[in-house]
């Protein structure tokens, strides 16, 4: 996946760079954050978005100001068949329908370069708030997969794995 800059109504992605770690890494762990993203200190961010293979991250910046990270990574057999993405922003950019507006530009970009067919996503099982955003995005629940994620406290927790076939996409990066 080539990691172009991306442009939606009020976000702008570009390709991550070792000078956003930083900032990044604040913004992982303000509240709304900090419980859903297993490391957000600068050296996991930089395994998880910089040096992860098979992985294309942005950041995401809104207004002018660093306000989250994505990814979309290969996923499936053979390695590629479907794209997984992961996504965290801010506390301050919360609730504001910006996360599946930036899912939507990277679904977009991936979908019509690669041709691909199929995303997962794989929010922690409590985490409601991020299976209602991708539940938008036309996300639907496959099921529970138990124990599958370390926990920002280092316990195992259930994730709630979803899929989107590309037919059911609802791209919410549109202007009204
Ligand atoms: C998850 C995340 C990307 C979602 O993006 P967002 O822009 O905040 O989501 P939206 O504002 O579009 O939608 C949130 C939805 O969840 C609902 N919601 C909020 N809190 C909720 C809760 N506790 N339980 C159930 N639904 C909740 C909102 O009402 C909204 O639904 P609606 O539009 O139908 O009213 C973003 O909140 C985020 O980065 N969170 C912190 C990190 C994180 O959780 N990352 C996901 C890891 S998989």
């Amino acid at each position: 996946m080539s990691g172009i800059e991306l442009d939606g109504p009020r976000v702008h992605l570009r390709p991550v760079a070792e000078g956003d770690l930083g900032e990044l890494s604040r913004l992982l762990r303000e509240p709304g954050s900090a419980p859903w993203w297993t490391d957000a200190s600068e050296a996991g961010l930089s395994t998880a978005l910089i040096e992860a293979p098979d992985t294309t991250s942005w950041t995401v910046l809104i207004e002018g100001q660093i306000a989250g990270a994505v990814s979309a990574f290969d996923a499936g057999w053979p390695p590629g068949a479907y794209v997984g993405l992961a996504i965290a922003l801010g506390d301050a950019w919360q609730n504001r329908g910006l996360g599946p507006e930036v899912l939507s530009l990277v679904i977009a970009h991936v979908a019509g370069e690669r041709g691909v067919h199929r995303f997962s996503i794989d929010p922690a099982a409590a985490n409601l708030r991020a299976i209602r955003a991708y539940e938008k995005l036309g996300f639907r629940p496959v099921g529970v997969t138990r124990q599958s994620e370390v926990a920002p406290d280092g316990t195992w927790r259930d994730c709630m794995l979803m899929d989107l076939l590309v037919g059911e996409f609802v791209n919410q990066a549109v202007v009204d």
